[in-house]
C-alpha cells in the first residue's frame, strides 16, 4: 500500500492544553521531509486549541478540523455549542459528525443528519462515523445498523464528495481491540457499495502496533485515530509505518 493517498485524523477528544500544541512541531517538521508519500493531516483538537492550532498550522499542509458542531448554521442562544461557520470562520477545514461518543449520549440519526446538511452548506468536509456496538456485532447485526446509520445519516445528501465515511466499531474504541482484516475489509466494500465513490476510514485502537495488520487492508483510504495521535512520535510511527 506504498502510493495510496492516505488520511490521518488525529481525534484529541477532550484531551490537550496550549502547552500540548508544541509538541505538533515534530510532525510540522515530519511532513516537511516527507513529501513524497501523499497523505493528508488533519487535527481535531478541542474546540478550545482549534484557533491558536489553526495559526500554528498555516504555513503547513495540516488541516483542523472540529469534533462536532450543533446543526443550526446561525448564532443562536445555545448555551455551550459552536456550529459549523464558526467552525469554518477559525479555519477549520473538516468537522467529525456521529462520533459513537456522541451518539452515546443521545445523538439520533436525524440530528446527525441535519448538522452533515449544515456542515456541508458552511463549505466543511465531513468526517460521518458509523459503527457497530458488540451487542450488535455478536448478533450478525453490523451491514444492517451500518446499512441503517448511513441511509438515515445521509439523507437528502445527494452530492457526497465533501463525505468521508469514518468505519469505528464502538467495541474497537480505546479498547486495544481491532476486527480480523478479512471482515474490515468487507466492511469497507460494504459501505463502498453503498456509497459510491466515497473514502472510507478505519478508527478504533489504531496504534504503532495495530497499523501493521491495519495497513494490509487495501481499501482502506486512512485512519481517524485518537489516543495514539496524542503523542506526536506515536502519530508519526503510524504514518511510517502505513508506507513501509
Ligand atoms: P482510539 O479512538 O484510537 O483511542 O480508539 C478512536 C476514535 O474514537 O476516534
Amino acid at each position: 500500500m506504498t502510493n495510496k493517498y492516505m488520511y490521518f485524523i488525529a481525534n484529541w477528544k477532550m484531551f490537550g492544553n496550549l502547552k500540548t500544541l508544541n509538541s505538533i512541531n515534530k510532525v510540522i517538521s515530519f511532513t516537511k521531509k516527507n513529501k513524497k508519500n501523499k497523505f493528508k493531516l488533519v487535527y481535531c483538537p478541542p474546540a478550545s486549541l482549534l484557533f491558536p492550532l489553526s495559526k500554528k498550522l498555516q504555513a503547513t499542509s495540516i488541516d483542523i478540523g472540529g469534533q462536532n458542531c450543533h446543526e443550526s448554521q446561525n448564532f443562536g442562544a445555545n448555551t455551550g455549542y459552536i456550529n459549523s461557520k464558526m467552525l469554518k470562520d477559525v479555519g477549520a477545514k473538516y468537522v467529525i459528525l456521529g462520533h459513537s461518543e456522541n451518539r452515546q449520549l443521545g445523538e439520533s440519526d436525524k440530528l446527525i443528519n441535519s448538522k452533515i446538511q449544515s456542515s456541508i452548506k458552511s463549505g466543511l468536509k465531513v468526517i460521518f462515523c458509523i459503527g457497530e456496538t458488540l451487542k450488535q456485532k455478536k448478533k450478525k447485526i453490523t451491514k444492517r445498523v451500518l446499512f441503517s446509520q448511513i441511509s438515515k445519516g445521509l439523507k437528502k445528501i445527494r452530492n457526497k464528495k465533501n463525505i468521508i465515511i469514518a468505519y469505528e466499531p464502538v467495541w474497537s474504541i480505546g479498547s486495544g481491540m481491532i476486527p480480523r482484516e478479512y471482515e474490515l475489509f468487507e466492511i469497507i466494500k460494504y459501505i463502498k457499495n453503498k456509497v459510491r465513490g466515497v473514502k472510507v476510514l478505519y478508527g478504533g485502537s489504531v496504534n504503532s502496533k495495530s497499523i501493521k495488520n491495519l495497513k494490509k487492508i487495501n481499501n482502506v483510504d486512512g485512519f481517524l485515530i485518537g489516543g495514539a495521535s496524542q503523542v506526536s512520535k506515536n502519530f508519526i510511527d503510524i504514518i511510517k509505518k502505513t508506507y513501509n
